[in-house]
């Protein structure tokens, strides 16, 4: 038997996983690091930060389950998406990393709106401009830092930045390229009508490789960081949600997932490209080679939840002590509804400057209601989600759920019954680094496919319905969340620009 390692390279921390041969997970080893917010809407992180505690993730596991290192197989990895690398010509990192939260980039999205025709955008990107992207921060870049974009010789991706840490080599696999707003999706080529339009050299994008693509081999350096025998293989892997979906079985057209992280996602699988002309829906390249998957992305759904319990007082009560608060408090939190968007929100609105609100407040209300007020909240940007995906053709009946959130049965039934889908509890609730290990299996020769092998992997094990009676409650309450956006847009602007 020999072993796979999938490593997440996420907004917090790197988790390490480890899968056997047989597609058992050993388990797992997580190391933290922080990430800074040196202005509001701005969010930043060190790569040195991200490579030491990848390196710290792999050491972890591999000591934790005794595991030789000459037993290893190959290592995957996945990533926060979107989050900017910027390296210079000695491959040093030029300043922190602009995470995939951060939403100082709106002056450059109009620029690229105004620049680039909308159609070839659509054509060639297959999505809008949105603040999290990476296209935008590079333009920030060069507008607000002229020094630093000087310097710039490459630009990678967090995962894609430890694989070089890993291997040596630089490059950039396809589902994260996907997120950068510079590729053409349909070619799996970096697009020249962007970065034209942008006086872009092509020679700052790494060469696009394959999900389960071997990338390289660990460095003798690499082997000494991690514990890692030198010469493992290393695959492309994916990008966290591509991966989230190979890690949650959502491999075949139609099935979709709901991942409860930082953020939340709703995301569906599809065999053929769609052009998506409207709404702020994402469409990337999925890690099933030549496929796809849309989805719609809420900025703080787990933040939202870890940003209140550190502002009423219980940083040190576990979340589902937290959450027994909101068990008893009836569905729609007595006349309460949240607005989760602590940090501008992506989907539906794509809008840097929302801002969260808890709408409805009486002084009836106590900590259960504001608990469950924000769960619901999520839950009401994720119907928003629905909604889009619908309208550019899903069908499906069904989510799969993964993530930290996804623990809440609470949760899950909050968001089944208002988005009138059942969720469905898979077998092993890893996700990302599961789906890493897996395409590490792929690229290694140990599973034939992706496909087959997630799919024999990850089972269905159970499915929360939506209750009817809270589908009724939670109906008309998203009826009046749905108003309050455009109701409050205008105070939204004029307090960020007061803040
Ligand atoms: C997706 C996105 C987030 C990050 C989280 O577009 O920005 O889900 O990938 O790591």
């Amino acid at each position: 038997m020999s072993y796979l390692i999938g490593l997440d390279v996420g907004t917090s921390a790197v988790k390490a996983l480890l899968l056997t041969s047989e597609g058992s997970v050993v388990g797992s080893h997580t190391a933290e690091y922080p990430f800074r917010s040196p202005q509001p809407g701005w969010t930043e992180q060190d790569p040195e930060d991200m490579w030491k505690a990848s390196a710290e993730a792999v050491r972890g596991v591999l000591s934790k389950f005794s595991v030789n290192p000459e037993a290893v197989a190959g290592v995957g990895l996945s990533g926060q998406m979107h989050s900017s690398v910027f390296l210079d010509e000695r491959s040093e990192v030029i300043r922190p990393a602009i995470l995939w939260n951060d939403t100082r980039t709106t002056p450059q999205c109009r620029l690229i709106d105004k620049t680039v025709d909308p159609d070839v955008l659509r054509e060639e990107a297959c999505n809008p401009a949105l603040e999290g992207f990476t296209l935008p921060k590079v333009l920030w870049l060069k507008e607000n830092e002229p020094e630093n974009f000087a310097k710039l010789r490459c630009l990678v991706l967090p995962k894609d930045y430890v694989r070089f840490r890993l291997t040596g080599n630089l490059a950039m696999e396809v589902s994260d390229a996907a997120g950068m707003l510079m590729m053409n999706l349909r070619k799996q080529a970096w697009s020249k009508p962007i970065l034209d339009a942008f006086d872009l050299p092509a020679d700052i994008l790494p060469p696009i490789i394959g999900s389960s693509e071997v990338a390289g081999t660990i460095t003798a350096e690499a082997a000494e960081a991690t514990g890692l025998k030198p010469g493992t293989p290393v695959v492309g892997g994916g990008a966290d949600n591509a991966c989230g979906a190979v890690g949650s079985g959502v491999v075949v057209a139609g099935r979709g997932m709901v991942s409860l992280g930082t953020s939340g996602v709703i995301l569906a699988h599809l065999a053929e490209p769609r052009l998506i002309t409207e709404g702020t829906v994402h469409m990337f390249n999925s890690c099933v080679p030549g496929e796809f998957y849309m989805m719609g992305v809420t900025l703080s759904a787990g933040l939202s939840l870890s940003w209140l319990r550190s502002r009423i007082g219980m940083e040190e009560v576990p979340y589902d002590v937290m959450t027994k608060a909101a068990e008893t408090v009836p569905p729609g939190s007595r006349g309460l509804v949240f607005l989760p968007y602590l940090t501008g929100e992506r989907t539906p609105h794509g809008d840097g400057n929302a801002r969260g609100s808890f709408v409805g407040l009486s002084a009836i209300h106590d900590q259960g209601d504001l608990v469950r007020a924000v769960l619901e909240g999520v839950a009401y940007a994720f119907c928003d989600s629905v909604r889009l995906l619908r309208s550019a053709g899903w069908n499906g009946t069904s989510l799969r759920a993964l993530g930290g959130g996804a623990k809440s049965p609470l949760w899950k039934k909050i968001i089944a019954s208002a988005t009138g889908l059942m969720l469905e509890e898979i077998n092993i609730d890893e996700g990302p680094g599961l789906g890493a290990a897996i395409l590490a299996g792929v690229g290694t020769g140990i599973y034939a496919d992706v496909r087959e092998a997630s799919d024999s992997i990850i089972k269905v094990k159970g499915a929360v319905e939506p209750d009817p009676e809270w589908n009724k409650v939670y109906s008309e309450m998203y009826q009046v969340y749905r108003t309050l956006y455009p109701a409050l847009k205008p105070s939204f602007d004029r307090l960020v620009s007061m803040a």
